[in-house]
């Protein structure tokens, strides 16, 4: 709990309940009945702006920078690994290529895991501290298990994980090293989200699903906040986020919302959602009419950590888009491959299919005269291409192999 939270509001009724008074959902609306974390911005605004007013101490440069309006208290555990502050670029060749100048990627395949789901197991797995519970669990496409599995591991902290079966290899390495007790289900990311729930409910365990969890959204929007001082002010005007569950972009979307309550930026930029064509239910909302209504599907793409046919942060993902005039959008998984060739090869950046989903939907965009030449625009990676090599290599041709002489070398290089 912390002093500033002042109370929770489901997203379907606005039924208010005090900070601790439910674990998770409205009761009244079930598991739809989302919560948002509201603060006492007026009490917080002060010394938030002192603290932003000064760059970050070197053990302060992380998420916990923006304690003031995060969901927990000072005094309760949290891990020590480097959660947050990650990189933001002006890749001047990618601009070049792109067409685009005013382009910015947010390098989220930095955070200790890999991946940005570590902005949100880091608050998961404080609040599991202050509770008191000695287990916690996801389901997870994979980044969110290795993600709590290694914050878990950097505080002592047992978990049970349910990832699909067919999650890529180095995210289940990274489970299965962090000492995570693993459960591959042999379905889908859907089907084991819903294991999850059935088994967290049954043995009691602390449960760190976004999209249920009211707090795990608290540590994504830590990346608005961060996208917020590192453009020192100067917002771009779009944000470009990858989306299955809806979850990351809803995130963002909160920290912009308290910056705006905070007095601090008038308006948040437009979040563009991008999804992968074989796995777009907000797609398809979208298009029909901005519904409010997403349609469960059957997933297929190349983007594992995207491939999500019953969303469950429905109403965060759509208000995101919605409240800021943004759009969904939908590419391909061969626009999917080409991002991920083009990103490392023009800035340096290696994403994982899902984690360049966002910049392919830029390129889209951009292709089809979409966006003002003089818009900003900031892409957030969501994950590291480490995490799904084999998609990667699959990717590219193969290097010749040759004699260890120069001569093998000179021949190579047609000398
Ligand atoms: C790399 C990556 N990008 C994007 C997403 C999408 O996030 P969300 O499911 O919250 O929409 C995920 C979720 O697993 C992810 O791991
Ligand atoms: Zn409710």
């Amino acid at each position: 709990m912390s002093a500033n939270v002042e109370y929770l509001k489901c997203v379907l009724c606005g039924r208010r309940f005090a900070d601790g008074e439910v674990y998770y959902t409205c009761p009244d609306c079930g598991p739809f009945g989302l919560l948002n974390v509201i603060y006492k911005y007026k009490e917080i605004k002060k010394n938030f702006e002192k603290k932003l007013a000064k760059p970050p101490a070197v053990n302060e440069n992380n998420i916990w920078r923006y304690i003031d309006i995060l969901p927990v208290d000072e005094s309760v555990p949290r891990t020590n690994l480097r959660v947050g502050m990650t990189p933001y670029y002006k890749p001047r060749l990618l601009g070049e290529f792109l067409g685009h100048q005013n382009l910015y990627i947010k390098d989220d395949g930095q955070n200790p895991t890999a991946s940005f789901k570590d902005r949100a197991s880091a608050i998961g797995v404080a609040k599991a501290f202050e509770l008191k519970k000695e287990i916690i669990t996801c389901a997870s496409t994979g980044n969110a298990a290795s993600s709590l599995a290694g914050i878990c591991a950097s505080m002592g902290l047992k978990s049970y994980i349910f990832v699909p079966k067919t999650a890529p290899v180095a995210k289940i390495a990274q489970l299965l090293l962090f000492g995570a007790n693993v459960f591959m289900v042999d379905g889908n990311y859907d089907q084991a989200f819903d294991l999850c729930m059935q088994a967290s409910e049954e043995f009691g365990w602390y449960n760190r699903n976004t999209g249920y969890n009211p707090y795990l959204l608290e540590g994504k929007k830590t990346c608005a906040l961060e996208i917020y001082e590192q453009s020192k002010g100067a917002l771009p005007d779009y944000v470009f986020v990858s989306v299955g569950d809806g979850c990351i972009i809803g995130g963002i979307y909160k920290g912009f919302y308290d910056l705006m309550n905070l007095g601090l930026i008038e308006k948040a930029p437009k979040l563009i959602g991008v999804q992968a064509e074989g796995s777009n239910p907000f797609v398809r909302a979208y298009r029909d009419n901005k519904s409010r209504k997403l349609v469960d599907m059957v997933p297929e793409t190349v983007a594992d950590s995207i491939s999500v046919g019953i969303p469950r942060a429905s109403h965060q993902g759509l208000n995101a888009v919605y409240a800021t005039e943004g759009e969904f959008i939908d590419v391909t998984d061969a626009e999917i491959l080409d991002s991920l060739k083009i990103l490392p090869r023009y800035a340096g950046v290696f994403g994982e299919p899902a984690g360049v989903t966002s910049l392919a939907g830029f390129i889209k965009m951009k292709k089809a005269g979409r966006i003002p030449d003089n818009a900003s625009c900031a892409v957030v990676i969501t994950g590291n291409g480490l995490k799904d090599i084999n998609t990667a290599i699959s990717c590219v041709n193969k290097a010749p192999v040759i004699e260890p002489t120069l001569d093998a070398v000179k021949k190579a290089l047609k000398l």
